[in-house]
């Protein structure tokens, strides 16, 4: 994150906002219309609405976002889940785009267990192959271990060599 940015994103964790601010970027979040209706029984209200995702793009152009960052699950809106196929959705955008998509992976389990229940198809996916899967579509990783591990400390993990040696320093 760098002074003039913006990264788009499903919701904000606290101390993630606080640090992107700090670094003098702009957050971004760009939930679907459900997403604060606490009476709504959506199944995926933790998803990226790729219609405003699109319109970000356009407004601030794929040069100033350096990532796309999805909380799987989104922890303060209630732990609310986002879908296989949002996911998928938004990989296909950013693909245009040659914008990294980050995955805050913290409450990822939970995530993967909601896609097994309430996503079609995914009823006898074993948790493995759903995170498997979901992690097809990220280039980074990172997550505190707190939350699913139950541990202390986290994990920042990537499949591409220039994220690798970016984030090393
Ligand atoms: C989704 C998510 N990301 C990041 C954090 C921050 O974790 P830590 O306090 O270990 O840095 C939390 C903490 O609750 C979280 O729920």
């Amino acid at each position: 994150m760098k002074p003039g940015k913006a990264v788009p994103m499903n919701y904000h964790f606290t101390t993630t906002k606080a640090h992107f601010e700090l670094a003098g970027g702009k957050v971004l979040e760009i939930f679907g219309a459900e997403a604060l209706n606490t009476e709504s029984t959506d199944p995926f209200k933790g998803n990226l609405d790729p219609a405003k995702f699109e319109a970000v793009i356009a407004e601030w152009g794929a040069g100033n976002i350096p990532f796309v960052r999805m909380e799987a699950t989104t922890n303060l809106i209630g732990g609310q889940p986002s879908s296989m196929a949002n996911l998928r959705e938004v990989k296909a955008i950013v693909a245009r785009h040659q914008i990294p998509v980050v995955i805050d992976a913290s409450l990822i389990s939970e995530n993967a267990y909601f896609i097994r229940k309430r996503e079609a198809g995914y009823e006898n996916t074993s948790i493995r192959d759903i995170i498997r899967e979901m992690m097809s579509y990220t280039e980074i990783c990172y997550l505190s271990g707190r939350k699913s591990c139950n541990v202390r400390g986290g994990l920042i993990a990537t499949n591409d060599i220039r994220h690798f040696e970016a984030i090393r320093p």
